[in-house]
């Protein structure tokens, strides 16, 4: 068998992972909105595909060796979420200022303050990997902010009541 480093099998294993997650969250929100539009079966039928588009999303990714122990997920998961708020997003919120799109400028915002959150929250797991503490987690449905037990505040990143918050098992 040949190398997959650096071969164009590798590259297509990366395009087609990140296409099938994209479709993915895509028909996902495709979902709802039959839901919404009383498209019960149509529904039905996004997220049965979505579903599909996973299988082959981590299959590609397994032969990627894109999953490792879960010590290392975390560190990776960590430096992940740091490039997006250290770089990727500090970058985008520059240009959507400059370029006056509001809506992409809130979005990004949002999305940058809560990976802080996710890193901190993905350190503080591989800090105490392998204490058997155990805590409820809730994500702001708004913005995605994420806490560890439940809250009777509003969000801290975008103003959200408590009750926007899902638990998420
Ligand atoms: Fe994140
Ligand atoms: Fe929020």
């Amino acid at each position: 068998m040949s190398e997959l480093k650096g071969s164009q099998t590798e590259k297509d294993l990366k395009e087609a992972f990140a296409g099938e997650s994209q479709a993915n969250r895509k028909y996902l929100a495709f979902a709802k909105k039959a839901e919404q539009e009383g498209y019960v079966q149509v529904a039905k039928l996004f997220r049965a595909v979505a579903e599909a588009e996973t299988i082959h999303a981590h299959a590609h990714l397994r032969i990627l060796r894109g999953v490792g122990s879960t010590e290392d997920n975390l560190k990776a998961a960590l430096s992940g979420e740091a490039e997006e708020f250290t770089q990727m997003y500090p970058r985008m919120i520059r240009a959507a200022q400059d370029g006056g799109f509001s809506a992409a400028l809130r979005s990004f915002s949002f999305a940058n303050e809560v990976e802080k959150v996710h890193h901190d929250l993905f350190e503080g797991a591989l800090n105490s990997l392998g204490n058997q503490d155990t805590a409820d987690y809730y994500v702001c449905q708004v913005c995605g902010h994420t806490r560890a037990g439940k809250t009777e505040e509003a969000c801290p990143v975008c103003g959200a009541l408590p009750e926007t918050y899902l638990k998420v098992d």
